[in-house]
């Protein structure tokens, strides 16, 4: 791509004379702060947006990219920051919509059926073709969006932030077949914040920062600071200074928590914990071990049916969300896009949604004060580094990570006295990491009581003072102090190789 710039509809410069070289057969990351211009340079490449100017060139020669028809003609796929799946279809209709027999073109279902079969098996990535998306694992789904563009006949591939989404385990399912494709000729572009996995997967990096490339680095030559450096344009610290804990009352108590669900095990077994304010407990688990039914019961947006969750001495129960928030629970969801934001509305609309009454926001009559309102919108855009024109722009507008940036913004200046925080730094650069991770422990140190849930195991050692492990519904382990406790350890007990006495368990876990 040779000097590319692009120009949005709003005046918003995303990319800047921006030059990219990818290899043949290599994995190349691509990397860069929030809104630095990553997504939308690989959407031109995809054909979903026109460059300003600019061109393109396949093996030296200029192509012509209009749409992603074209894009996928010269063999160029992408899997998107969100996925792109409809949930009530099937694995081989998601791989044909779009693509179904029409006028004798495409494929039928049946032949599609072997194919997604077929493909699946030959690339290590086997999916059942009959079964529901909606039924498939995180995991799962970014192996349908991977086996789509495959079989759309995708030579180069486009993951952009792919295992922001993943757990460990299956990061490095993902990671093999990505190098198995890189043997067998194919072409990776990969999007990420991730530096320990950068250099796990690729052979070379381009940084872009502010819309421009800030260099081109094999990654031997290269240490994780300088790498920071350039895309941020300052140091950060990669390590979190913790104070002592300062432990207080209870906050949070589960006492026997059960989640039943449909099969015969149930997705919650009897959990009982405590969190106190001042501290940060962790938890960690693979995904599907019952840390979603968890935070879906304690935010009271999930049910429970069995013992009791009690948080500031009332019981929590399902649907009761703004009596839960209102009594001071911040929740950070997983899945920003659909829990976090209201698409449709603008910055400064979501930041204040849960603060229409607010005493902050209205006038002595009670008119709104849009003058508060904007005032507010400002200070948080600041305060949060959040890259937008102003608050007025649609939320949809931002990028993934500043979009993140919003949620954490309003979530943390309610003031809350408990905030829940399901991977509070998933997408987010490593400068908001950092920041983020700071504002968590300064919270943790006003009396503010965190849950971190996390599939980020340096996040989780980095900032819990006490850690419990799940698995299977139930709690394997609980560290009530870290010391000497590493990601290995941590991972024997996720995947239920190791199991802590159940005694031990519930007295360190109160
Ligand atoms: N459809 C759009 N209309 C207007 N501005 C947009 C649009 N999409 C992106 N932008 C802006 O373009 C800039 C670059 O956004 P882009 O999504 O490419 O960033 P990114 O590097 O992928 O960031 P992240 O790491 O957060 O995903 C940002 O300022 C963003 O707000
Ligand atoms: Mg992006």
């Amino acid at each position: 791509m040779k000097n590319i710039t692009k120009v949005y509809p709003n005046g918003v410069v995303a990319n800047r004379d921006v030059t990219f070289e990818v290899n043949t057969g290599e994995i190349h990351a691509l990397s860069g702060e929030n809104g630095a211009g990553k997504t939308t340079l690989m959407k031109i490449l995809f054909g979903e947006e026109k460059p300003t100017s600019g061109s393109i060139l396949i093996g030296g020669k200029e192509v012509d990219i209009r749409n992603p028809q074209d894009a996928l003609g010269l063999g160029i796929g992408m899997v998107h920051q969100h996925f792109m799946l409809v949930p009530s279809l099937t694995v081989t209709e998601n791989v044909i919509l779009g693509i179904e027999k029409r006028k004798g073109l495409g494929i039928d279902y049946r032949s599609a059926e072997k194919l997604v079969g077929d493909m699946g098996r030959k690339y290590n990535m086997y999916l059942d073709p009959k079964t529901k998306v909606r039924d498939l694992s995180v995991g799962q789904k970014q192996k349908l969006e991977i086996l789509k563009i495959l079989i759309r006949g995708a030579r180069i591939l486009i993951l952009d932030e792919p295992t922001a989404v993943l757990t460990p385990q299956e990061t490095g399912e993902l990671f093999a077949e990505l190098k198995n494709l890189r043997d067998q000729g194919f072409t990776i572009i990969f999007i990420s914040h991730k530096l320990d996995e950068i250099r796990e997967l690729c052979d070379r990096i381009t940084i872009i920062r502010h819309g421009e490339t800030k260099g081109v680095f094999g990654l031997e030559g290269i240490t994780d600071e300088e790498l920071s450096q350039r895309m941020i344009g300052r140091d950060v610290q990669l390590t979190v200074e913790k104070p002592e804990c300062r432990r207080g009352g209870a906050v949070l108590s589960a006492k026997e928590v059960v989640v039943s669900g449909d099969g015969d095990k149930p997705l919650l077994d009897r959990i009982s914990f405590t969190l106190h304010s001042g501290e940060i407990l962790g938890i960690a688990g693979v995904e599907g071990n019952g840390q979603s039914q968890l935070v879906d019961a304690i935010t009271g947006i999930g049910p429970y049916d069995g013992g009791e969750i009690l948080f500031s001495d009332s019981t929590i129960r399902q649907g009761d969300i703004r009596r839960i928030r209102k009594s001071g629970m911040g929740y950070i969801p997983e899945d920003r896009m659909t829990l976090g934001i209201s698409p449709s509305l603008s910055v400064t609309e979501n930041m204040i949604a849960d603060k229409i009454d607010d005493p902050r926001f209205f006038s002595k009559g009670g008119f709104i004060d849009n003058g508060g309102i904007d005032a507010f919108s400002r200070q948080m855009i600041d305060d949060y580094a959040i890259l937008c024109q102003n608050g007025d722009v649609s939320i949809s507008s931002l990028s993934g990570g500043n979009i993140q940036k919003v949620v954490l913004a309003r979530e943390m200046s309610s003031n809350p006295k408990l905030i829940i925080a399901n991977q509070p730094t998933r997408g987010v650069d490593v400068g908001a990491t950092e920041f983020i991770r700071r504002k968590l422990v300064a919270m943790r140190d006003s009396g503010c009581a965190v849950l971190l849930v996390s599939s980020d195991l340096n996040e989780l050692l980095g900032l819990s003072d006490r850690l419990l492990v799940m698995y299977g519904g139930r709690f394997a382990a609980c560290f009530s102090s870290l010391a000497g406790v590493d990601g290995q350890t941590l991972g024997r007990y996720m995947l239920g190789l190791d199991k802590q006495d159940e005694d031990e368990i519930s007295r360190s876990a109160m």
